[in-house]
């Protein structure tokens, strides 16, 4: 069994969160803009995985009405592929889930193969392209959508109970049907 833990991001986290940024990201957010999200609890929903006390990823979604928006993601390099991204995922889908959203979204870039197949994993569809969304590059985004999250929380539930219990995973894009 894995011993991540999921919590509320803290201020004090920022410091851990500030170097997972600088490395997972061309364009980082400031600590400034951190701290923001942090002082708007209503819309700002922050989490933070850890490994005992070390920050080792982190994700980020707005609250709006029924829709949430996933602005960031990022798990510190050296715990990738280990499935805190994955937990990170659940544990917001859960959150937003409880705050009564019913659709989700998220942009990513179309070159980020493996931060796509980690949504489509969890029910994410690509409907939309946002072109030369990215200021740096000039990079289209692909908008991902989950359009019924009450109907597919059960099956989010159960990729999670897999993941910490070390079992086979199975990916949505097979269990669940258009
Ligand atoms: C995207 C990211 C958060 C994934 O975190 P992670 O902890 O490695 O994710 P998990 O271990 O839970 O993996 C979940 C799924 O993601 C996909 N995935 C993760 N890394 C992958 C890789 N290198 N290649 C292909 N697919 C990958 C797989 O589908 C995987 O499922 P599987 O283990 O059943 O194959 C991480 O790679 C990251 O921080 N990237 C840099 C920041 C970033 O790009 N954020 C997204 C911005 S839109």
């Amino acid at each position: 069994m894995i011993n991540f833990e999921v919590d509320r991001m803290k201020i004090r986290d920022l410091d851990q969160v500030m170097r997972i940024e600088r490395n997972a990201f061309t364009m980082p957010w400031n600590r400034w803009m951190f701290e923001k999200e942090l002082q708007n609890p209503d819309r700002s929903h922050f989490l933070v995985i850890r490994d005992g006390k070390n920050v080792v990823g982190y994700i980020g979604f707005w609250l709006l009405v029924d829709e949430a928006h996933i602005v960031t993601i990022a798990v510190r390099q050296d715990y990738r592929q280990r499935g805190a991204g994955s937990l990170l995922m659940a544990s917001a889908l859960n959150l937003a889930e409880k705050l009564n959203a019913d659709k989700v979204t998220l942009e990513v870039r179309v070159s980020n193969h493996s931060a796509q197949n980690l949504y489509k994993k969890f029910g994410f569809k690509a409907v939309a392209i946002r072109r030369r969304f990215y200021s740096d590059t000039g990079e289209d985004a692909y908008i991902m959508w989950i359009y019924d999250l009450k109907e597919k929380i059960g099956e989010i539930n159960a990729i999670a109970w897999r993941i910490i219990h070390n079992e086979e995973d199975e990916s949505m894009q097979e269990t669940i049907k258009d």
